[in-house]
């Protein structure tokens, strides 16, 4: 362990400051005799390596190394750097983004896909990486969406949490943990219009109910680091604005991570036009708690000089310094700066079969089964099968965000089927058909010609894995190109045709479920994604996901989502169309094409008997909320049982629905389960017009089923 308050003592504010900055790792590679390059965007000097506190980026575990070796040389403190690294939905093994893995509804197997990834990343030189991301989002125009867990504020805590405990484990100091970076905060799924970096404008209260929770959740399961986000949140970008920064995470929270800005974050505080210059920005950051500076230079060049006019003590520096070298020994940096990164090691847990079953697995629990007439599964006795369509032999199904991992390591559609039918002939159409943005139809031919002859298509559609991440926004979020004439006209020829969808969000798909008798959503599903895809398709693995944000029927319904507040004259009043002034539209359905929470199974599952163990609940009381559930089938399957409440009178108006509890349960055919959730004044709480988080006394609805749609209701008596 390394005595940090010695260390601090001898260093000079030069020093100090360069562990509060972080640039690319290819800063390190430039190594022409005068300054060019990355250094010279930067504003670097040679003796500004030897200060550096962090890197950003980098391609292996030997060039880690040759980094950290280089900077040790020229630090006479010998500190060694943080290497850092956007390991998000997988190192090298990739699983499915992180809106599909929310779909499992399962933290359990979160957490043990950030243990994978933490394995491979840390055996290449990776000690930090730059997730979980949850950010809340409705938004599907958003390319960022396919980054986030979804709609559910509950979920999507559970889900980052356990993506925190997966990487971080027990002792950061093991070569198979990583610390982990929540972001964005905060609220930065809420850009208006759905258009990446743009402003957010929210009401505290709708922050503190949907948006806050899940970054509370990542810290407060031990979150090392914390990333605020690009956007203006009610007219000041995150890392300078003081109601998030200091209010929030400091006050409210008492966050002791440490917090690092997001790409030329502060940067960028120039360009929203909140700094003047870079000397204001690095002000601003700072005095709101932003300890390292990611690809700018605002502190480097300035914080010195504000520390010498005053402006900030060198009390304050250390206090940010600390947290950066506490984070160091808690990795076990001091002994040991490479963290075991091992390149061999590293190459050997590449794509293992441990890896590859877990992220199949992974793929398998994440998809979600949309529609289903009855032609799914599959039987494995076919013998003439087409494949159509564009992801039919596509090996970019990985996503955006999917670090070292490599399209040419992924099993496609065509490979996973084949595998499956070993004897069986497998088509795959001239030219799949159509390509995913042309309108190019001379496919069609050949695409028709080849369902003719099949027993059953499998019409792989969706949009490529560069239409969502990071700046990928759409404003059309229907399938691309002339996908669904091509799905016409390859249903019309042959209707034993099951669709199997790629995406990065949820798609306006309803031309498409109006005529397809069968759509898989598989989302971008990762390495194993066509293994995963066969073993759904002919019923080795049975569907289980459920959607963990809300399909709409058409852009104009978005922002869309299930726990939306009442209105004074909701849709459901005007059912029958008598009531002109209602809350929908009268060119389109008010209800979305399929709500969080949905997703079939070949299973049947039968809901009954929900019971309360009392009818009333107090502050001191907890009650056990039962439902029976069955498998009325004579397959093996598993259910995702979900509990939603409404407080239908309360100060605020409150959600129509609200997820409580949610428990997902294996079945074998013909099993039958009672399911019990405990229910406490805990659960009733929401923000009230005076800035309370509180319960008020009256009447709960309980609901058991599906948003949108449930199947048996029981109500209580809270009484405070
Ligand atoms: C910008 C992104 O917003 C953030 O999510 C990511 O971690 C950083 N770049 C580093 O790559």
């Amino acid at each position: 362990m390394a005595d940090i308050q010695k260390l601090l003592a001898q260093m000079t504010l030069e020093e100090k400051i360069g562990q509060l900055m972080q640039y690319n790792g290819n800063v390190f590679m430039d190594t022409s005799a005068e300054i060019t390059g990355p250094m010279q965007q930067f504003g670097l000097t040679e003796a500004d390596l030897g200060r550096m506190g962090s890197v950003l980026n980098f391609a292996s575990a030997d060039e880690m190394k040759a980094m950290q070796d280089l900077h040790l040389s020229k630090d006479p403190h010998k500190i060694p750097m943080l290497f850092m690294m956007d390991v998000i939905h997988g190192y090298r093994t990739i699983f499915p983004i992180p809106l599909g893995l929310g779909c499992s509804f399962d933290p359990a197997l979160a957490k043990e896909c950030s243990q994978m990834a933490a394995r491979e990343a840390g055996a290449s030189g990776v000690q930090v990486t730059f997730t979980p991301m949850v950010d809340y989002c409705r938004d599907p125009r958003w390319g960022r969406v396919m980054e986030t867990c979804g709609e559910d504020p509950m979920l999507a805590g559970h889900l980052g949490a356990a993506q925190v405990e997966g990487f971080q484990g027990e002792d950061l100091k093991e070569y198979d943990h990583l610390a982990a970076c929540v972001k964005h905060y905060a609220g930065y799924g809420g850009v208006e219009a759905g258009r990446d970096y743009n402003l957010v404008e929210r009401s505290e209260r709708e922050l503190r109910e949907y948006f806050l929770p899940a970054y509370k959740a990542c810290i407060d399961a031990g979150a090392a680091l914390l990333m605020p986000s690009f956007n203006s949140m009610n007219g000041i970008p995150s890392v300078a604005n003081p109601w998030l920064m200091k209010k929030i995470l400091k006050d409210e929270w008492n966050y002791q991570g440490v917090v690092i800005s997001d790409y030329n974050a502060l940067g960028e505080l120039l360009v929203h036009g909140v700094a003047e210059n870079e000397k204001q920005a690095a002000q601003l950051a700072f005095q709101n708690g932003c300890h390292i500076e990611m690809c700018s230079s605002a502190y480097l060049h300035h914080l010195k000089e504000l520390v010498e006019e005053g402006t900030f003590s060198e009390a304050q520096i250390d206090e940010a310094v600390t947290r950066v070298l506490e984070l160091k020994d808690r990795l076990g940096l001091f002994d040991d700066p490479y963290h075991g990164a091992d390149q061999q090691k590293a190459e050997a847990l590449f794509l293992c079969p441990e890896h590859r079953e877990l992220v199949r697995r992974a793929a398998e629990e994440s998809a979600v089964l949309l529609k289903n007439n009855g032609l799914l599964p599959l039987s494995e006795d076919l013998n003439r099968v087409a494949l159509i369509g564009p992801f039919a032999q596509e090996q970019g199904i990985n996503g955006f965000w999917s670090c070292c991992g490599r399209d040419e390591d992924t099993v496609t559609m065509a490979q996973g089927i084949r595998k499956l039918l070993p004897e069986a002939e497998i088509t795959v159409a001239r030219g799949c058909g159509c390509q995913w943005d042309d309108r190019d139809t001379s496919g069609f031919e050949a695409a028709v010609q080849a369902a003719k002859n099949a027993q059953a298509v499998i019409l792989c559609l969706g949009e490529p894995q560069t239409y969502s991440g990071e700046g990928n926004c759409r404003a059309d979020i229907r399938l691309p190109g002339m996908q669904l004439e091509l799905a016409k006209a390859v249903i019309d020829a042959n209707p034993n045709t099951a669709v199997v969808l790629f995406h990065g969000r949820p798609l306006d798909i309803s031309g498409l479920d109006e005529i397809a008798p069968a759509i898989l959503s598989l989302w971008f599903p990762g390495t194993e994604g066509g293994n995963a895809a066969a073993n759904l398709l002919f019923g080795r693995a049975n569907p289980c996901g459920k959607l963990d944000m809300t399909f709409p029927r058409s852009i104009g319904q978005c922002p869309i989502y299930y726990n939306h507040p009442n209105t004074g004259r909701p849709h459901w009043t005007n059912e029958a169309k008598q009531q002109h002034f209602a809350s929908d539209y009268i060119d389109c359905p008010t209800l979305p094409l399929y709500s969080f929470g949905h997703g079939l199974s070949y299973s049947h599952f039968v809901y009954s008997d929900l019971q309360v163990s009392s009818p009333v609940l107090t502050a001191e009381t907890c009650i056990q909320v039962s439902v029976t559930v069955k498998n009325d089938s004579p397959r093996p399957g598993k259910e995702v049982v979900q509990l939603y409440m409404r407080d239908p009178v309360a100060s605020v108006v409150r959600p129509v629905q609200q997820l409580i509890g949610y428990q997902k349960l294996a079945f074998a055919p013909g099993e039958e389960k009672h399911v019990t959730f405990p229910v406490t004044e805990e659960m009733l709480r929401f923000w009230n017009f005076e800035g309370q988080h509180t319960s008020e006394p009256g009447t709960i609805q309980l609901m058991v089923g599906y948003a949108d749609h449930f199947l048996l209701s029981q109500h209580i008596e809270y009484r405070a």
